[in-house]
């Protein structure tokens, strides 16, 4: 069976699902123009969770992909906290925040039972993960009304493990995508390797279809990776621009500026390593930093500086999320975006 139909679509192209830079018009968008559109809800509460599914389940008859974390919370350590605010003190100082009345940033929820049963009320036909899968208790949950599961594999290990637990399509991310690495065997980032190095190898490694993800953004990247044995592409960067996206106005500007060359894997804004354009904060504290409190920890006392740079027009502070590359992000409606990416298959 193809990608499409598996997942009843026309074209092999999923719209990476991308947590705080769109929501339900990229979707749907996406959808309609006969890719996968996909909802992320790593960042969306209970009420705004439902709201985005209604708006889809109103504007589109297609299937559509909702996207969740599955990490497990951490426990707050006081000691990691503080040495972060340390790190971050002479930019609080600089910009005159007070770092003692910072509020916990709104962070990124794992599914948990409540998300199961609110998807349950919309039963959609494709569900992904990032970060591994649920437990077996709500991956079962979710099964009831027969959607196809999608994971994230960053190494031929986590897409036998993946497969292993049932999946019916490994995504491989490749070591150049935008956002955060899916990897959840091993913290070791080491064992990332690029996309046309992890998409042959995990094509051989598993039986399920393969989705490669990382650095696809235009019609050749995407015949290159079907040609490398992938069954579709999920293409994350490349939507950033697209009018239906809501990315912030400093981040279009860094993707449309000579800045989009350089990305790095950092964790500074996180906790966990994800990939975004290096600006200043990523330079001045070096991309990787042992004080950052562990995911999604991390975001809270970055958010004050990202809020009042934001404010001036400064992306100084902001996870500039981006893959390596940008060069194909379009300021065109999403769905001809879509059908643009599958010119050549
Ligand atoms: C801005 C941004 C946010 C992302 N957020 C998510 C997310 O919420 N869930 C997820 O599964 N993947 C997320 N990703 C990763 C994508 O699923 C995908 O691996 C990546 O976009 C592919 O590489 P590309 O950006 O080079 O196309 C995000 C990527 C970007 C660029």
């Amino acid at each position: 069976m193809t990608l499409q139909e598996i997942l009843g679509i026309e074209l092999p192209i999923i719209q990476a699902p991308m947590a705080g830079v769109q929501g339900s018009a990229l979707a749907v968008a996406v959808s309609n123009g006969g890719g996968l559109g996909s909802l992320p809800c790593a960042m969306l509460g209970p009420d705004a969770m439902r709201s985005e599914l209604e708006a889809i389940a109103k504007r589109t008859a297609r299937p559509f992909n909702v996207n969740f974390f599955c990490h497990v919370p951490p426990l707050p350590s006081p000691a990691r906290e503080a040495a972060w605010r340390a790190a971050l003190a002479p930019y609080y100082r600089a910009l005159g925040i007070d770092a003692d009345g910072i509020p916990a940033a709104p962070g990124r929820n794992p599914f948990d039972a409540a998300a199961a049963d609110l998807l349950s009320e919309f039963r959609p036909a494709v569900v992904s993960f990032h970060f591994g899968l649920p437990s077996a208790d709500l991956l079962a949950r979710t099964r009831a009304w027969g959607p196809k599961i999608l994971s994230s594999a960053t190494t031929v290990d986590e897409a036998r493990w993946l497969e292993a637990n049932g999946v019916d399509v490994v995504i491989a991310q490749g070591l150049e995508a935008g956002g955060h690495r899916g990897m959840f065997l091993s913290d070791d980032l080491s064992s990332q390797v690029g996309t046309f190095a992890l998409l042959p190898q995990i094509v051989r490694a598993v039986k399920v279809p393969v989705v490669a993800a990382g650095a696809i953004a235009d019609a050749r990247g995407v015949a290159a990776a079907m040609a490398l044995g992938a069954a579709g592409v999920q293409v994350g960067t490349a939507y950033l621009l697209c009018p239906e996206a809501t990315t912030s106005a400093v981040h279009r500007a860094a993707l449309k500026s000579e800045a989009a060359r350089h990305t790095a894997l950092t964790n500074l804004f996180t906790g966990r390593p994800a990939r975004g354009i290096v600006n200043r904060i990523v330079m001045e504290l070096g991309p990787i930093s042992v004080a950052a409190p562990a995911f999604p920890l991390a975001a809270s006392a970055i958010a004050p500086l990202r809020a009042k740079a934001e404010s001036a027009g400064s992306g100084d502070f902001s996870p500039l999320w981006s893959g390596q590359n940008a060069s194909g992000c379009k300021e065109i409606p999403a769905a001809e975006l879509t059908r643009e990416l599958a010119a050549l298959i």
